[in-house]
């Protein structure tokens, strides 16, 4: 029990619903989404019709088995508003996130649907500890991203006052928190512990640091970074969960008077665990990728999206609603790096741009005190090679970090080395990526 455990009366009803009430209402809304979707999204339909299924045969919560996948692919096919279900005139705003190569993903809300993701993110807040009238100080990036953005109109919505400080700057975040005394921070769990460092280095210790509440979210964390942060920033660490396809941050989020994995607000979020391979339905409990249909979203609803986040489903403790564990991988290649998605794809279509250069590279991982430091190492083709200059590769290299940072988002080292400096594999795939980073437990 903490001082923030939620009273009597303060969750939403459905929080703590029955079962049986829960089920019915999603049921009620799985068959509108599908039908929504099935009526406005041509690309659906002709899914639906080539499995030869149709909204009817939707009778249980189970005959969602018999629809498709939706996978990133599909909303690469469709960029940009290709999956949109309302014309443009009635979508309010959008947000992207990374592809796998070239083009971002791009998704639409209604103004209904922003006001449902405010909500949901207020009630994540909630979750977490938050109440009206805390200062909510928001580090997650504002923009296209969707950590900002979420954070911000959810604290709102609260009643909270929030400062939309936005990623980056570390000594103006400390700044502000030492002036204006937040009580709940929104960052990613990385990042927070670079501004932890700040505090240290200034000499404040975590007692001393107005924070009761920290809502981490947007990359993998495990127990260890809970405790490491909660004990240099003096508050409670809770778990935030979402992704752009599905919303954004608020599909799920952790109570802080359980701390057992982040609650899914299954009112608006269907989930299914599936395995990757198979795609079969498995049942709670089992490890597998997390698949998410909505049940109340209209600009883009997304029926079975394969998250690629492996997961389990757990069973309702502080909610009346199924939790899930933490991610422990995903089934792509899909990286986290500073909280920015990446796909090795994306960093070897800006390698391929340059014809100096061989499709033959390797990307390099290491963790360099709490941040993600990228090395991309990459070799001159055979005509080149022996024959640049080292100003001339120099700028080789310093092009390609500025494709990679302006196209891709990351900042990175980037060594050019001569033709056959990079092993090549005999049998099986290439090694691209070497990933050294120490695994979160
Ligand atoms: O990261 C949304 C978000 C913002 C969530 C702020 C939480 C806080 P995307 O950029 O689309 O959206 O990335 C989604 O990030 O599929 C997971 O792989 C990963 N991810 C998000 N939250 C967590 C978490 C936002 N709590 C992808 N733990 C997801 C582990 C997470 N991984």
């Amino acid at each position: 029990m903490t001082a923030r455990t939620p009273q009597p009366g303060e969750l939403e009803a459905i929080e703590t619903a029955s079962r049986d009430e829960i089920a019915a209402l999603q049921l009620q809304r799985l068959k509108w989404s599908i039908s929504h979707t099935y009526q406005n999204v041509a690309h659906f339909r002709k899914k639906c019709e080539g499995l030869g299924v149709h909204p009817d045969d939707l009778k249980t919560l189970a005959d969602l088995a018999k629809f498709p996948f939706t996978t990133k692919t599909d909303l690469r096919d469709n960029y940009p508003f290709g999956l949109f279900a309302v014309p443009s005139d009635k979508v309010a705003r959008v947000h992207a996130s990374s592809g796998t190569t070239g083009k971002p993903i791009v998704v639409g809300y209604t103004r209904e649907d922003i006001d449902n993701w405010a909500n949901l993110m207020a009630r994540s807040i909630r979750a977490a500890g938050g109440r009206a009238g805390d200062i909510c100080h928001v580090a997650y990036g504002y923009g296209l991203f969707t950590g900002g953005l979420g954070a911000h109109y959810g604290a709102e919505r609260l009643g909270c006052m929030v400062v939309p400080m936005s990623g980056g700057q570390t000594e103006k975040q400390v700044q502000l928190i030492v002036d204006f005394k937040p009580d709940i921070i929104m960052v990613t769990p990385s990042y927070s512990l670079v501004i932890a460092e700040e505090f240290d280095r200034l000499g404040i210790a975590p007692q001393d640091i107005s924070l009761k509440i920290g809502i981490f979210g947007a990359e993998p964390w495990g127990q260890g970074m809970r405790h490491e942060i909660e004990a240099k920033l003096g508050l409670d660490a809770v778990d935030i969960y979402g992704l752009t396809e599905v919303m954004g941050p608020g599909v799920a989020c952790e109570c802080i008077e359980s701390k057992d994995g982040p609650v899914i607000w299954e009112d608006h979020f269907y989930p299914e665990i599936i395995n990757p391979e198979t795609g079969e339905v498995l049942p709670d409990g089992e490890q597998g990728e997390l698949v998410f249909t909505s049940l109340s979203k209209q600009a883009f609803p997304v029926i079975r999206y394969r998250t690629r986040d492996l997961t389990r489903l757990l069973p309702p403790s502080s909610r009346s609603f199924r939790r899930m564990d933490r991610i422990t991988g995903r089934s792509d290649d899909m990286l986290i790096i500073r909280g920015v998605n990446v796909f090795p794809t994306q960093i070897e279509e800006q390698i391929l741009r340059d014809k100096r250069l061989s499709g033959n590279y390797q990307i390099l991982l290491r963790r360099d005190g709490h941040l993600d430091e990228v090395e991309v190492r990459c070799e001159l083709q055979r005509e080149f090679s022996g024959k640049l200059s080292p100003a001339e590769r120099d700028a080789v290299g310093k092009e390609l970090q500025h494709h990679i940072k302006t196209l891709v988002g990351i900042s990175t080292q980037v060594a050019v080395m001569e033709f056959d400096s990079i092993p090549r594999t005999q049998v099986g795939k290439a090694r691209r990526l070497i990933d050294e980073r120490p695994k979160q437990l």
